[in-house]
């Protein structure tokens, strides 16, 4: 990364020949050190390249992207005709609900997740129960709750709709399978297709980002004192990083982070029940409906992954880009804003982690202004 090491240069290092100390930052800029501008720069570049996904065949055609579209704002996907993939995924809300949990979800009682850069996850879902955008769309049109479909359902709704019939025909370009799984997922490719497009915005942090890389001090003195400050503790300190790592704040994984997962009725297991769905699924990178077949790289993760007690009560590691749009927070929804989130880290009940987590997790008891620095900063990661 040259570009970053000339950054640091300009005002972290002595020039030779000279005694006096370096220069300053320009006031309304830290003397961020050389190893957290490196860390700094791991959280870009934004937007990122776009992630291959081989499974799926029509995962870059834009006539099927647009076709998509229009399916996922189409309340006929539903049983009942009611219920649209965007009545809870809204474009206006950063493609969630702002509701604690789904109305009418039955299973585990969840938040729903934005969808903005999802086409970058590894794993989706609260609890990792799927290895594809496709796959996870397909679950929604065949659950109570959501779309309330069965396979012959929603292949009769597809083929009796003149409409969604001749859909089907211009984006595929071939008539619609007789097989109803098939067709199924090809709607659900379809419907992923078009998620793939959906990007977050550039925000303040990378533009300080960028600025740092190009070594303009100035124009990183624009981004506030109390987001640095907070920035500053989320990549030190906090240790937030090891966690909410990259240019989307996740390592794609899951964490024990002790967030109570009781339910009425009984808990959410989360990434234990997640992967046994997953490795239940004929709808995996392992089954017959990927189209990359054996040669798909990525379903080299789902062959491995073991299913371990530790992943009871364990979540995904969600991005935190537009964050200050997908209120409430959490797998359940329970915290209601950012402040909230930054309290909960500094109060943690370390004895109440797992094994796993309590190494990285530590309350942080940060005082009045640490704890609005860190709420500044995750702010400045939405537009
Ligand atoms: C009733 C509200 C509701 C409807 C309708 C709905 N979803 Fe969701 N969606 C959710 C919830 C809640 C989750 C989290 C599920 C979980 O973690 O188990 C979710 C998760 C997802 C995910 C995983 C995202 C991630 O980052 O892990 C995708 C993709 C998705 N939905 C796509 C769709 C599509 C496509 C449709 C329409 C076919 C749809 N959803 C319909 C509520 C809904
Ligand atoms: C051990 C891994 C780990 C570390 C370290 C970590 N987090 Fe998290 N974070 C998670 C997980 C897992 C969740 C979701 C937990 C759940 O839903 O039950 C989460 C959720 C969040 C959310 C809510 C996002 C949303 O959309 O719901 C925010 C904000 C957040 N973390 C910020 C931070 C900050 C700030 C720090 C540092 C003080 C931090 N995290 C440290 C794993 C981690």
């Amino acid at each position: 990364m040259p570009a970053l090491l000339t950054a640091g240069a300009t005002w972290a290092v002595l020039p030779a020949a000279s005694q006096t100390r370096a220069p300053p930052p320009p006031a309304g800029l830290l003397d961020f050190s050389p190893g957290e501008q490196a860390q700094i720069q791991a959280h870009g570049p934004w937007p990122p390249a776009a992630r291959e996904d081989a499974s799926n065949r029509v995962a870059k055609q834009t006539t099927v992207a647009q076709w998509g579209a229009s399916l996922f704002f189409d309340p006929r996907l539903s049983g009942n005709g009611q219920l649209a993939c965007a009545t809870c995924h809204q474009p206006a809300r950063a493609f969630q609900d702002g509701l604690p949990t789904a109305v009418g979800r039955l299973d585990g009682q969840r938040n729903t997740p934005s969808l903005l850069d999802s086409a970058q996850a590894r794993w989706l879902g609260w609890g990792g129960s799927h290895d594809s955008l496709w796959a996870a769309s397909l679950t929604p049109l065949l659950t109570e709750g959501e779309m309330h479909q069965t396979l012959r359902s929603l292949g009769d709704r597809m083929r009796g709709t003149p409409e969604l019939a001749d859909g089907y025909q211009a984006a595929f370009q071939q008539a619609l399978p007789t097989d109803d799984a098939t067709l199924v997922v090809d709607v659900a490719k379809a419907l992923a297709a078009y998620q793939a497009t959906l990007v977050s915005p550039r925000t303040p942090f990378d533009d300080f980002r960028d600025a740092l890389a190009r070594g303009d001090t100035a124009a990183a003195a624009n981004y506030p004192l109390t987001a640095q400050r907070g920035l500053r503790l989320f990549i030190g300190e906090g240790r937030c990083t090891v966690c909410h790592a990259g240019p989307r704040f996740t390592n794609g994984e899951f964490a024990d982070i002790g967030m109570p997962f009781f339910v009425p009725g009984g808990v959410d297991a989360g990434r234990y029940r997640g992967l046994q769905q997953l490795l239940q699924s004929d709808y995996n990178r392992l089954g017959r409906f990927n189209d990359a077949g054996a040669q798909d790289p990525r379903a080299v993760g789902t062959r491995h992954v073991i299913l371990e007690p530790r992943h009871f009560g364990e979540f995904r590691v969600p991005g935190l880009r537009q964050l200050s749009e997908t209120a409430p927070y959490m797998h359940n929804g329970s915290l209601g804003r950012i402040e909230d989130v930054v309290q909960h880290y500094a109060e943690l009940n370390e004895e109440r982690l797992h094994a796993d987590g309590e190494r990285i997790l530590r309350a942080l008891h940060l005082n009045d202004s640490q704890a609005a620095d860190l709420a500044a900063f995750l702010r400045s990661l939405s537009r």
